[in-house]
């Protein structure tokens, strides 16, 4: 049977509860159905972190970890996140991690092999699922959104966004309409790349470095209750030790730094 996109992806949207109860947004999720992405999964990845953020990371989807888990960023490329975040002087407190697409879309391995080899979600599904992060964004209102990688970044500014042309810089996100905020609020937004990138790297140590010094521009803009020992953020060797010189981020002022290893797909 052949299904249009939009009988495949309906969207969130009625699945959605009317709530400012962030536990009872995470409760819903599983009932989704909002697009096709359910019925292979294991169950819904909604966010985790502290109700009080000031950072809200966002990711892709869950991984083949995270969705028999059911926890965001609990794979490899969770703990290349969480270390990377330690180093760029971020607390841990301070910081609320999940993804614009709450399932995890997967395909068989053509080999034969038992394994769940990772698929992009098309436009369809992140537009789909949009409702989701949206209702999490609101209610956390974080002072920082990180888009962690191409996916990411699309969901907040469209297709035409290139995270390596804008990565450690600080973007304004208009907040939608309908959350009745001031006209014209906006949410600082620091894309980067996303962490499983960092893990493909051929040179590791390098895009490691500069995940990390796309991070500290994140904390550079918090208050310092979110900082580890009150960094500065800017303090301290990177993994390979390598000097690099410091890019300054300031709010509402997109720089565009460009840099090559930017990531296209294929994440974990
Ligand atoms: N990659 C993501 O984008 N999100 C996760 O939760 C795990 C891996
Ligand atoms: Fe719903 Fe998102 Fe899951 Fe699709 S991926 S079923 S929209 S929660």
């Amino acid at each position: 049977m052949v299904t249009t996109r939009k009988e495949a992806h309906p969207g969130a949207a009625d699945f959605v509860p009317a709530t400012d109860d962030l536990d009872a947004l995470a409760q819903a999720v599983q009932g989704c159905r909002g697009c096709d992405l359910y019925r292979d999964a294991t169950q819904a990845v909604f966010g985790q972190g502290p109700p009080h953020a000031d950072v809200v990371l966002l990711g892709e989807q869950p991984g083949d970890m995270e969705d028999k888990r059911g926890e965001p960023f609990v794979g490899p490329a969770g703990g290349l996140l969480h270390r990377a975040l330690r180093e760029a002087g971020m607390s841990e407190k301070t910081v609320y991690v999940t993804n614009v697409v709450k399932h995890f879309r997967w395909r068989q391995d053509p080999r034969g092999g038992k394994r769940r080899i990772h698929q992009r979600p098309d436009a369809g599904h992140i537009a789909a699922c949009r409702p989701w992060w949206h209702g999490e964004v609101r209610l956390l209102r974080p002072k920082v959104l990180v888009a962690l990688g191409a996916t990411a970044g699309e969901a907040l500014f469209g297709a035409s966004f290139r995270v390596g042309k804008v990565r450690g810089t600080v973007l304004d996100w208009p907040i939608p309409e309908d959350w009745d905020e001031q006209p014209d609020a906006t949410i600082a937004v620091v894309p980067t790349v996303h962490p499983s990138s960092v893990l493909r790297a051929p040179d590791r140590d390098e895009a490691y470095a500069g995940f990390v010094e796309d991070l500290r521009s994140v904390t550079e803009l918090l208050p310092e209750r979110d900082r580890i020992d009150g960094s500065d953020g800017r303090r301290g060797a990177n993994s390979s030790g390598s000097v690099r010189a410091s890019r300054t981020a300031s709010l509402g002022c997109p720089g565009s730094t460009l840099r090559p290893g930017s990531t296209l797909g294929g994440e974990l």
